[in-house]
């Protein structure tokens, strides 16, 4: 038994909606990594408010990782686990030793720039294949993300490790 044989999806379309979920995993799998290198090794005068921010981001992109890899299996596809195939597919790169919180928010709006892109073609293709499901989760990814940039850009208007 296969979950598409009861949930009424169009096979052909499913196959390409995992491929680009499959690349959004890799890219939050990275995600996580970088940004517990920032909770790990940030220093100044934000370190309290940035190590804790750090923290809740990397639960809720370990979380999202969770969701998207489900959602790949409900659409009988098997979700990568490999950090080596991660690095082959992913658009963000890995970082290392940042230590300036301004820094570690830069790269966070950069990775959240890719990730939203490929939320959003991800959103359309998923709508295009009548997949509601893939439409919901990515549309609630963009208003909680939309959000968190709007206070990224705000706290990161005033640096103090420059
Ligand atoms: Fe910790």
């Amino acid at each position: 038994m296969r979950t598409l044989d009861f949930i009424h999806l169009d096979e052909n379309k499913v196959k390409g909606i995992v491929s680009s979920l499959q690349g959004l995993l890799a890219d939050f799998q990275v995600f996580y990594t970088n940004i517990r290198g920032f909770h790990w090794n940030i220093q100044g005068k934000s370190f309290f408010t940035l190590h804790a921010k750090f923290e809740d981001m990397y639960n809720d992109t370990a979380e999202k990782a969770d969701e998207l890899a489900e959602r790949i299996l409900m659409l009988g596809g098997v979700p990568v686990n490999n950090f080596s195939e991660y690095l082959k597919v992913s658009k963000i790169k890995e970082v290392s030793k940042v230590v300036c919180g301004c820094d570690a928010i830069e790269h966070i709006l950069d990775s959240y720039k890719i990730i939203i892109a490929a939320e959003r073609a991800l959103l359309a293709q998923a709508s295009e294949a009548a997949d509601e499901a893939t439409v919901a989760l990515m549309s609630d990814y963009l208003k909680e993300q939309e959000k968190l940039i709007w206070m990224l850009v705000a706290y990161g208007a005033s640096c103090d490790c420059k």
